[in-house]
């Protein structure tokens, strides 16, 4: 099958700008360059916008996510503190140690999944003798894309922040899915990162720009950000190319409903499939899980799917992640479900060898 027709579910970031953001992309480059680290006009209103939206004093602009989380670690944190999160959040297992390499945090995670129970939280909160360290940072992400998109309400959050700040604890957000949450809540953004000292989002998931991210915090934070940013080397001029599609996006966040929606066809087309199990996916990631008794490699699963025409992402020991996105059709997701439900139906296929 040629590259032409494959169908490439690995990720949102495939997301695809709309005409008119092409256009403000377009018309930024052919303004003057800003030469001023927060100089450029269509930077200045992205983060004026985004710091409204997200519910904070300022907020920054970042080349990604990564940065930003990275960045909001050193902000908040100090060295030899310990980091807490949930299991497997993007800043333990995809970010190539950054938390101890570069902010000196010693991270945790606290079992029980994307939503553990409070007082399994709480039970971490509370300093030990002089031989522990204590905990500096607390991050949540939301949605939590390891266990397929689950979005974490505020209420659950704030109850959890409270007793952090009472132990000391500063808070980030890793919100690169916040508009996914706040569409699967039936919520706003800013009230899911009320709480938080400094919100991370990223511009080029569901928003579907094509680079960037933002950090969100106090005018005081922000202000620091700006260097720590530079120290990382996140300083991008010219800018305005990164900010003016995204501020043409940036009121249509909610429109990442219909990738939620792509997603649910997806894992209703794919849910009799035997031997395997699918998620009722809460937004946009659907979780394809072989069953324990069916022998399984999610690698060589993705190698087959890819001969019948769909680019998946191995999740896991025994799982496979489809993202729906922007720029994606109703069409396309029923020719991956075919396409997949062929290529995984004979219990053979995508064996362990
Ligand atoms: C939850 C989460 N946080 C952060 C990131 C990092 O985003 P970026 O690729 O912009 O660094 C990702 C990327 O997929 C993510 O899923």
């Amino acid at each position: 099958m040629s590259s032409v027709s494959l169908i490439d579910l690995r990720s949102d970031l495939l997301s695809q700008p709309t005409e008119a953001a092409l256009e403000a992309m377009y018309a930024a480059a052919r303004r003057p360059v800003a030469f001023g680290l927060r100089e450029d006009p269509a930077q200045r209103e992205l983060e004026r916008r985004s710091a409204t939206l997200l519910g904070k004093e300022d907020a920054l602009l970042f080349p990604t996510c990564s940065m930003a989380n990275e960045a909001a670690l050193l902000l908040l944190g100090h060295p030899g503190e310990v980091l807490l999160t949930q299991e497997f959040a993007h800043v333990i297992t995809s970010e190539a140690g950054g938390p101890a390499a570069l902010a000196g945090l010693l991270p945790k995670a606290v079992a029980g999944g994307p939503v553990p129970e409070i007082e399994d939280w709480l039970a971490l909160f509370e300093g030990g003798d002089e031989l522990k360290p204590t905990t500096g940072v607390l991050v949540l992400e939301n949605t939590h894309n390891r266990s397929g998109g689950t979005p974490l309400p505020s209420d659950y959050t704030r109850k959890i922040i409270t007793h952090a700040r009472k132990a000391g604890i500063r808070c980030h957000l890793d919100g690169a899915r916040l508009f996914n949450a706040a569409v699967a809540l039936e919520s706003e953004p800013a009230d899911l990162a009320q709480d938080f000292d400094t919100v991370a989002i990223s511009l080029n998931k569901g928003l579907g720009a094509p680079i960037g991210a933002v950090l969100a915090g106090s005018g005081e934070v922000i202000k620091e950000a700006l260097r720590v940013r530079q120290r990382l080397g996140g300083g991008i001029r010219p800018s305005g190319v990164v900010a003016a599609p995204a501020v043409a996006l940036l009121d249509s966040w909610s429109d990442v409903a219909e990738d939620h929606r792509r997603a649910s066809l997806l894992a209703d087309a794919l849910a009799a499939l035997p031997g395997f199990n699918v998620n009722r996916p809460p937004s946009n990631i659907v979780l394809l899980t072989a069953n324990a008794d069916r022998s399984f490699r999610p690698v060589d699963a993705c190698k087959l799917l890819q001969t019948q025409g769909v680019l998946a992402l191995p999740f896991g020991a025994r799982a496979i992640r489809f993202v729906t996105y922007r720029g994606l059709t109703d069409d396309q997701i029923h020719a991956a479900a075919d396409a997949i439900r062929e290529a995984l139906r004979e219990p053979t296929r995508g064996a362990a060898a």
